[in-house]
């Protein structure tokens, strides 16, 4: 008990270390959810702690997607790559993990990781506040991995993931369970189901599917919605 308070903490407070700000002003509040601030770079050492894949799962995660080789998926919000370095097994050389991020520190760490591990099928794209800048009708799947919590512009940044997907490509929104009291994350930093419902339905989003087994997320599939 003592040492599961104790790695809680640790846990906490390392969050909160990451919620260091590059963002100039407060983050606005889009439908009801205040904007977290973005984690800065300096943290990234956080993204990549041996202790993730225990507290999250990541391997299940990665395994859920269901992923094919051959598939053109994007990673949004990469950070320093922990999940993009995943996909570009599964997808294999026929396959490509376009990574987006809005920092290039972010970026570099990725490619360093990446040229370590030797992986070759993933591209590295500089994002925008309201643009991912991806590739219209070229995307099979994109992953949004504690990430779209901190979109400062969410309705514009779906606008254009949904444009970047082909007819049956889907979104997916790995988020913190806001419901939930005991998950170690700073509140601006998880959603609830109903959030996420409520903001990916007003921008043209559809539920698919969720996996609902993963220890401290939510994780929801949509597609787009029919016209
Ligand atoms: C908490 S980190 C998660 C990184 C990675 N998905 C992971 O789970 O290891 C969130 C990342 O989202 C990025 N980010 C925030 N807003 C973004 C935007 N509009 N477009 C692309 N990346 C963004 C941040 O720079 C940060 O690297």
């Amino acid at each position: 008990m003592f040492m599961k308070v104790l790695l809680l903490l640790v846990i906490s407070t390392f969050s909160l270390l990451a919620e260091e700000q590059i963002n100039s002003r407060k983050p606005d509040v889009y439908m009801g959810r205040q904007i977290a601030y973005t984690m800065h770079a300096n943290a990234a050492n956080w993204l990549t702690r041996t202790s993730r894949e225990k507290e999250e799962s990541t391997q299940e995660m990665i395994n859920a997607l269901e992923l094919k080789e051959g598939m053109v998926v994007a990673d949004v919000g990469c950070g320093n790559g922990y999940q993009s370095l995943m996909m570009a097994k599964l997808v294999g050389v026929k396959g490509k993990v376009l990574c987006v991020d809005i920092q290039p520190t972010m970026l570099k760490l990725l490619k360093g990781r990446a040229n370590k591990a030797a992986v070759k099928n993933l591209e590295t794209i500089l994002g925008e506040y309201e643009d991912p800048n991806l590739p219209k009708q070229k995307v099979d799947l994109i992953l949004l991995v504690d990430a779209y919590h901190e979109f400062t512009k969410p309705a514009e940044m779906l606008a254009k993931m949904h444009e970047s997907l082909t007819e049956k490509g889907v979104i997916v929104l790995v988020e913190f369970r806001k419901e939930d009291k005991t998950v170690p994350i700073k509140e601006d930093h998880k959603m609830s189901k109903v959030q996420i419902m409520k903001e990916l339905e007003a921008n043209s989003f559809k539920l698919v599917r969720s996996y609902d087994k993963l220890p401290w997320q939510h994780m929801m599939i949509f597609g787009k919605a029919d016209k």
